[in-house]
């Protein structure tokens, strides 16, 4: 009984002390070491290019977020401002657009290209790898496109973008399908998970999922709301 007793105790501190070190420890090292002194201009070739599905179907993407003059939307990895730059016009007069990301010569990057256009409602915020340091309840939408396979701590930064949202708001998950047989060997390798697997952690976090967009081939679009 005794002997039971201290498996099942061992059992127990193992499991808590595995899912501690899962939530302490990176999902993949070095994925955003690229980014850490990053030439803007090199990235705006990469990101802006046609080829790039993303950019090629950016209007459709921005349309299908449904985004409307008055919201505040957070685009939490925003890279070179592609997108920051095209909500800017939907939101304004009165909402905002905020450009987080964790490399603050993108951050300055999109600000220069923000003043540059007139877009006086785009502001940019340093985040962490673990916070995108927002204000508790301060967004309506936050756009993760092409970014949630960089998050080294994704239940971290899915409990501090769920933070953020106020009540009923909504988060866009945009990334690359990750199949056998059909996506790049590149896709495969870059990519730490597949759709079904990011569906699951961000349910787990407290999201409910509304549905999929079907528009794009290599990416799929995903829609989740804060309850
Ligand atoms: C592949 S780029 C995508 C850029 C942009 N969203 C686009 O689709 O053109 C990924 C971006 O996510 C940023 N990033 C990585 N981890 C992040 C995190 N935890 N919070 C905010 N940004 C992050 C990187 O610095 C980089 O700018």
């Amino acid at each position: 009984m005794i002997r039971f007793a201290l498996l099942l105790a061992v059992a127990f501190l193992t499991s808590s002390a595995s899912l501690l070190m899962a939530q302490e420890s990176s999902v993949r090292p070095g994925i955003n070491r690229a980014y850490e002194n990053p030439q803007f201009d090199q990235w705006v070739h990469t990101f802006e290019r046609p080829g790039r599905e993303i950019y090629d179907r950016r209007q459709s993407i921005v349309n299908a977020t449904g985004l409307e003059p008055g919201m505040v939307v957070a685009d939490i990895g925003a890279g070179t401002g592609l997108f920051t730059l095209l909500f800017a016009p939907r939101v304004e007069p009165e909402g905002r657009v905020i450009a987080v990301d964790i490399s603050q010569v993108f951050i300055d990057n999109i600000m220069r290209r923000a003043r540059a256009v007139g877009a006086d409602n785009v502001q940019g915020v340093l985040g962490t790898a673990t916070d995108a340091s927002l204000p508790p309840a301060s967004i309506d939408l936050a756009f993760v496109c092409d970014t949630y396979h960089h998050f080294e701590y994704p239940q971290k930064m899915l409990a501090s973008l769920h933070r953020a949202l106020r009540p009923g708001g909504s988060m866009i998950v945009i990334d690359f399908r990750r199949i056998p047989g059909f996506s790049s060997p590149w896709v495969m390798q870059h990519v730490r998970a597949g759709k079904s697997t990011v569906v699951r952690e961000v349910e787990t976090a407290g999201f409910q999922m509304l549905g999929e967009e079907s528009f794009l081939l290599g990416n799929y679009f995903l829609r989740f709301k804060k309850p």
